[in-house]
């Protein structure tokens, strides 16, 4: 091997290496911790979020409205079309808390609504659903 050669393998080797161990790039410091509860997948948001949906005073909105738009489609009229997989809501026993929790943060093939509808939409609509029991009629 000639100097050159050498030199090209020690640059290869260890110069470079080092470079991208410690020179700047995507480091995973750069990622920041509240990435995830920002994004509502820890318990304790996901928990905060609920509480402070059913808080909220929905007194303003009409959540039968917000049903005919956002849920309909699977729920259907009554509650009990049970499109792409839809829980027939007459015969469902969730609390206020839980119908929230689905609502916003989504279950399997049910959307999530937290980033289409607003607090009090969400507190209406639940509260609505409730409505469509056959116990309740
Ligand atoms: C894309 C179809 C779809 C839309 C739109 C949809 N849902 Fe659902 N919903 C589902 C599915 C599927 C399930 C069952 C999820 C599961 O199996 O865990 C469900 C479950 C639920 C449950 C839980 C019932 C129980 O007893 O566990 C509630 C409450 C509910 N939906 C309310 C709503 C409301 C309110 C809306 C409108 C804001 C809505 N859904 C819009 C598909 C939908």
């Amino acid at each position: 091997m000639s100097k050159h050669q050498i030199a090209i393998t020690f640059l290869v080797l260890f110069i470079l290496p080092l470079m991208f161990a410690c020179g700047p790039g995507p480091g995973k410091d750069k990622v920041p911790p509240a990435t995830q509860a920002s994004r509502g997948l820890n318990a304790e948001s996901v928990t905060e979020t609920v509480t402070r949906i059913a808080n909220t005073s929905a007194e303003s909105v009409n959540g039968r409205k917000v049903y005919s738009v956002s849920c309909l489609l699977c729920h259907g009229k009554n509650g009990d079309q049970k499109a792409n997989n839809a829980m027939d809501l007459t015969t469902s026993t969730l609390s206020l808390e839980e119908r929230i929790k689905v609502i916003a943060f989504g279950r399997k093939q049910m959307t999530s609504f937290q980033d289409k509808l607003r607090d009090p939409e969400i507190k209406a609509v639940a509260e609505y659903v409730a409505t469509l029991r056959k116990d309740v009629q």
